[in-house]
């Protein structure tokens, strides 16, 4: 079955079928776009007893935090219960180094609000063992189930740090970051290719798979054509964001350019 409704502020597009659930919203601007991300983890964490959220890095998500911190600043959210996790770290890059992903979600985010610095957990990509690393994150995440995952998808389709044609069965491990990921890497404050890290550590396809609920979110024309993949192609590991197609609460957030070439023929 399949339903669109047009809103104020949105276009929803539910998809049923075979028992899966695809939610699609196209917000008219990024603003909209990061208030419905903003209180949906404020819901989640005035809900649960112990949230636990997943944070992604990179430029999608910042506008969210935005709003997040604007809440906690207006007292509508406390975040002093919540658990956090971060998708994925650079390998050999210290939690002090201003480009690492830890640095990144306690600049945009931690900082800025009441959560407990015990709760905060992260990759370290500076550690001597990597395999122990991975281990120890994902067991820790097995501890933690978490509520809501925020993800982004990269200009070659991934999702976190997991590139084309990682397993869709991998939990926490190292990656060797491929050419597309390296050259967005300077849109994170690096001054060339040379000083980005050519290998990520990251959540897995599999872990990534076990949260309750995904909200994935996509702004801008350049990441239309992979949205619309994403959404309508074929599930495979060469396009791993097409994992997300069979997630049973997962809800696709678009800003009407990211939404710009997504095909709507299937809907009745
Ligand atoms: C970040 C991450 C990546 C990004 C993706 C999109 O933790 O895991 O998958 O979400 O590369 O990045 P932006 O938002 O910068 O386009």
């Amino acid at each position: 079955m399949l339903s669109f409704f047009i809103m104020k502020k949105c276009y929803i597009i539910r998809e049923e079928s075979g028992g899966m659930k695809m939610e699609i919203k196209i917000f008219e601007d990024a603003s909209s776009l990061d208030s419905y991300v903003a209180d949906e983890l404020c819901a989640c964490v005035g809900m649960e007893e112990h949230p636990v959220l997943g944070f992604a890095t990179g430029n999608t998500p910042c506008g969210a935090y935005d709003q997040c911190i604007e809440k906690y600043k207006r007292k509508e959210v406390d975040f002093s219960k919540v658990t956090a996790f971060s998708l994925d770290e650079y390998v050999g890059m210290h939690h002090q180094n201003e480009r690492s992903f830890f640095y990144f979600m306690k600049t945009h985010l931690y900082d800025h609000i009441n959560i407990a610095k015990e709760n905060i957990y992260a990759l370290n990509g500076a550690a001597m063992d990597m395999d122990s690393e991975c281990h120890r994150y994902e067991e820790l995440i097995n501890k933690n189930p978490i509520d809501i995952q925020l993800l982004g998808i990269g200009m070659d389709g991934h999702i976190a740090y997991n590139e084309p044609n990682t397993p869709f069965t991998s939990i926490t491990h190292v990656m060797e970051l491929h050419h597309e990921s390296i050259e967005s890497s300077l849109n994170y404050g690096f001054n060339s290719l040379d000083e980005v890290p050519r290998q990520g550590v990251t959540m897995g396809i599999a872990t990534i798979m076990k949260a309750k609920r995904l909200i994935m979110m996509a702004k801008g024309a350049d990441k239309t054509e992979l949205v619309d993949r994403m959404v309508n192609g074929i599930v495979c590991e060469s396009f791993p964001s097409s994992i997300i197609q069979t997630h049973p609460n997962v809800v696709v957030v678009l800003d009407k350019e990211a939404a710009s070439s997504l095909r709507l023929n299937t809907i009745k």
